[in-house]
Order: C-alpha cells, then sequence, then structure tokens
C-alpha cells in the first residue's frame, strides 16, 4: 500500500469531521464527510448531497473526488472518510469504482465520531475494478 504520514492522515480525518456538518442529508439523516489529499498536497473536502429524488444522492466521496478533478487534480493520495455510525463506514461499490479511476493503492482511513479509526488499503476494497477494454 502507499502511503502518508500520520500527521496527514490526522489532517484529512478532522477536515472530513468538519465538512461533514455540511452534509445535506435530511432523508437518512446520515451525515458523511470526505477528504482527499492529491498529487498537488491539496485537501479536498465533500459530503453527501441527498435528494427527494433519492437516487440522485451524491456520497460523500464522490463530492470531494469531483472537487479534486475539477480543480485540475488527476492523482489521489489518500482518502478519509467520516461518519457517525457505529463501526467506521466503508465506501459504497459506486465510490470505490470512481476512487481507482485516480488512485493507485492508497490507504482509505475510516473514523466514526467516537474516534475508532480503521484503514484499508484500495486494493483490499476494490480487488477487481471495472476496466475498459475495447476490442
Ligand atoms: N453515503 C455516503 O456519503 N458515502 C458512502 O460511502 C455511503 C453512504 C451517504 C449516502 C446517503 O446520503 C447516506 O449516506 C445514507 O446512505
Amino acid at each position: 500500500m502507499e502511503t502518508i504520514t500520520s500527521e496527514k492522515m490526522n489532517e484529512l480525518v478532522g477536515a472530513a469531521k468538519i465538512v461533514r456538518e455540511n452534509a445535506h442529508a435530511p432523508y437518512s439523516g446520515f451525515k458523511v464527510g470526505a477528504a482527499i489529499i492529491a498529487a498537488s498536497g491539496w485537501i479536498y473536502t465533500g459530503c453527501n448531497v441527498e435528494n427527494a429524488s433519492y437516487g440522485l444522492t451524491i456520497c460523500a466521496e464522490r463530492s470531494a473526488i469531483a472537487r479534486a478533478i475539477s480543480s485540475g487534480e488527476r492523482q489521489i493520495l489518500a482518502i478519509a472518510v467520516v461518519a457517525d455510525s457505529p463501526e467506521p463506514a466503508a465506501p459504497c461499490g459506486a465510490c470505490r469504482q470512481v476512487l481507482v479511476e485516480f488512485a493507485g493503492d492508497i490507504p482509505v482511513i475510516l473514523e466514526n465520531l467516537k474516534g475508532r479509526r480503521v484503514i484499508y488499503s484500495l486494493n483490499e476494497l476494490m480487488p477487481h475494478r471495472f476496466e475498459l477494454k475495447k476490442l
């Protein structure tokens, strides 16, 4: 697994915790915050944005990734996700597929509000990604 310093991990988790407060989650009541560090060293954050038409909901992870890519980044070095769940919440399948588009075997740092932290490698979470290979 690629790695970042524990200080950077703490910084990412702190940023994810703060942006989580901005989540628009009136339907599920489940607020999520995500923070990404990109190749430039900048940190990009995102929260979940729900919609009355439930299926249009955007997860915190994809919200943060969209911000990073829109800012010109192409390489993600680590991501932190924070939620108020009994165990740290792991990214959904759709977000994993979007992450691997821009990341190698990066640390995926998950933390709940009780401070319980789990770190997975992205390959562990997404071993058989879809790749578009044309004939
Ligand atoms: N959610 C995320 O933001 N990230 C995930 O990886 C899983 C789920 C959001 C979507 C929805 O707003 C709420 O959590 C409940 O599913």
